[in-house]
């Protein structure tokens, strides 16, 4: 049996069952529209994964480039896009491979941030995603940033809980869950990691245990703010918690995100 294949397919389709939120499309769809005059935009989806942003914004009218390094997630996005003409979608690395030139919006969004699969260090690989965004938009171009900002970042990611989530089964009949026992937070390094595994039953009964370590860099609001001036962007708007009201500095006890339009100058 092909291990990592049935892995990552239960992985891709789980997570398309379980993150299919909508009130983050519809809020970066409205900040287009008010930002752009409603024009249609020329739009780099990096991480695209499933097609969860990037579908609704060439149904939205945009042209939309996006690519992803997981082929099972860029599958799905594929069966997404189906009959749509304006969008494209590839396989490769935001880390290692070129992002193209001369896009009108680039959108780091879903929290890639924070999110990213690397062997680079994190902290360099979150730095490098916000120079190579300016890379690729044209000058005068947009940097949509959408990101998980806290407080009080020990708080959230210092948790010695322990549990279960992504319980469900794929269209393979792959049933599984992931099982977390909780993670660390050093607010010297601003690192957090953890360990869970996928513990998953294949349709011929058989068991699979998949050990996963996970490690991530939380930046604050400063260190994304120097990334951002450092690539040569102007901050032109932001927005907390997906409403109207702009991040303040420093950011207040109830934020838990932030998204920033920059200006590529
Ligand atoms: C949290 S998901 C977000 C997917 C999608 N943007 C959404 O919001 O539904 C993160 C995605 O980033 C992709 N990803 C992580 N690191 C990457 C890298 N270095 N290069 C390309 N894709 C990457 C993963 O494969 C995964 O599909």
């Amino acid at each position: 049996m092909n291990r990592d294949f049935i892995a990552k397919h239960w992985y891709a389709s789980v997570y398309e069952q379980f993150e299919n939120q909508t009130h983050d499309v519809e809020f970066l769809l409205k900040v287009l529209r008010e930002q752009t005059d409603g024009k249609p935009q020329n739009i780099l989806e990096v991480a695209c994964g499933g097609g969860r942003i990037c579908v609704p914004l060439a149904q939205a009218g945009h042209t939309v480039t996006g690519f992803d390094a997981d082929e099972q997630m860029l599958l799905r996005c594929y069966r997404r896009m189906r009959g749509l003409k304006n969008i494209r979608c590839y396989q490769a690395d935001a880390v290692s491979e070129d992002w193209g030139s001369g896009f009108d919006v680039v959108v780091l969004a879903g929290n890639i941030l924070i999110n990213i699969q690397t062997e680079t260090a994190y902290q360099d690989a979150q730095r490098l995603f916000i120079a190579k965004a300016a890379k690729a938009l044209r000058t005068g171009g947009h940097l949509y940033l959408d990101f998980d900002l806290h407080y009080d970042p020990s708080a959230v990611f210092h948790d010695a809980g322990e549990g279960s989530f992504f319980e469900g089964t794929d269209e393979l009949g792959t049933y599984g869950k992931i099982v977390f026992y909780g993670s660390v937070y050093n607010p010297v390094t601003q690192i957090c990691a953890g360990v869970n595994h996928w513990e998953l039953t294949a349709n011929n009964g058989e068991k699979l245990i998949i050990p996963n370590r996970w490690y991530k860099h939380i930046p604050t609001q400063q260190q994304v703010y120097d990334w951002l001036a450092e690539a040569g962007f102007s901050i032109e708007r932001t927005y907390l918690n997906f409403t109207d009201k702009p991040l303040p500095v420093p950011i207040p006890k109830e934020t838990y995100r932030a998204t920033i339009w920059a200006r590529k100058d």
